[in-house]
């Protein structure tokens, strides 16, 4: 598997190469824009925070500031602590700085969604442990600060994406405030949006949508990979693609591992 930082480093060129393709619905301040903002935040707040851990950056090492015995006296603190705040300090300066003296709305809301997305990391930290001793014996137990899988970030700002609460400026001109002012207001991790989404089922120049024709699409699924929902009420076309795989493999001793090739079909949907 590659390393995190290269799978994000991918991550972001294709953020970049659909930035530049569809700008206009970038430039929006749709939830889509909210989601891709604190994804790409938390993203360089982990990748750099990683990279202080596996000693790549001059300016920063393991987190060092974990000292002496847990609060339960159970363990101590040791390892390489993964150092969070640096990678959230970097974070903030690379993402926010040259927009921190704006106040207009879109700028308010991509700032929010930035530090949503860098406190789904900095807030989730996990505590990782090692036991030390005669096999394994346990008697002596070193724990450390760990970064959360970023899947479950991702996982997490999916949630946010779904729960995210439009907003508007408040009076005074400087604050943001919920539309409906029965919702409750969002909170630091919440994300928030100003604009509704364009129609993301037919191409549209202006907001940027190419529309949902020749996406494939899952026939069986209600949620929105289903058919049904993604080519929004055009249908589909099935294909059926063969590929060849390794099959009935066995081991002769020794060491040997002769397969058969089978051919498998599968069935692949797309939207007209
Ligand atoms: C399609 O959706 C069904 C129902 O949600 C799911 O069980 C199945 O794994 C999905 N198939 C693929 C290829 O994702």
């Amino acid at each position: 598997m590659p390393p995190v930082s290269s799978y994000l480093f991918n991550h972001l060129c294709m953020i970049l190469f659909e930035c530049l393709s569809l700008i206009n619905l970038l430039c929006a301040d749709t939830r889509e824009t909210a989601f891709v903002n604190a994804v790409v935040a938390a993203g360089v707040t982990y990748t750099v925070t990683q990279a202080c851990s596996s000693g790549h950056l001059l300016q920063c090492t393991c987190d060092k500031t974990m000292k002496g015995l847990s609060a339960d006296g159970q363990w101590e603190w040791g390892g390489c602590a993964d150092n969070v705040q640096h990678g959230y300090k970097k974070s903030r300066e690379f993402m926010d700085a040259k927009y921190r003296k704006r106040s207009d709305l879109k700028t308010q809301v991509m700032l929010h969604n930035n530090e949503a997305g860098r406190l789904s990391v900095k807030n989730f930290m996990r505590t990782e442990c090692k036991c030390h001793g005669l096999s394994g014996s346990c008697t002596l137990r070193t724990c450390w600060r760990k970064l959360p899988l970023f899947r479950d970030v991702a996982t997490r700002l999916k949630e946010k994406f779904d729960g995210a609460a439009k907003v508007i400026p408040g009076n005074d001109g400087k604050t943001i405030i919920p539309e409906v002012a029965t919702i409750k207001p969002p909170g630091r991790e919440d994300l928030i949006y100003s604009e509704e989404s364009p129609d993301f089922c037919n191409p549209d120049r202006v907001t940027g949508s190419l529309g949902t024709a020749g996406r494939v699409c899952n026939s069986t699924s209600p949620g929105v990979e289903g058919c049904e929902l993604l080519c929004c009420g055009r249908g589909y076309e099935t294909r059926t693609t063969k590929t060849r795989v390794n099959c009935h493999c066995r081991f002769k001793w020794c060491c040997e591992v002769t397969c058969k090739v089978c051919t498998v079909k599968k069935h692949v949907n797309t939207c007209r």
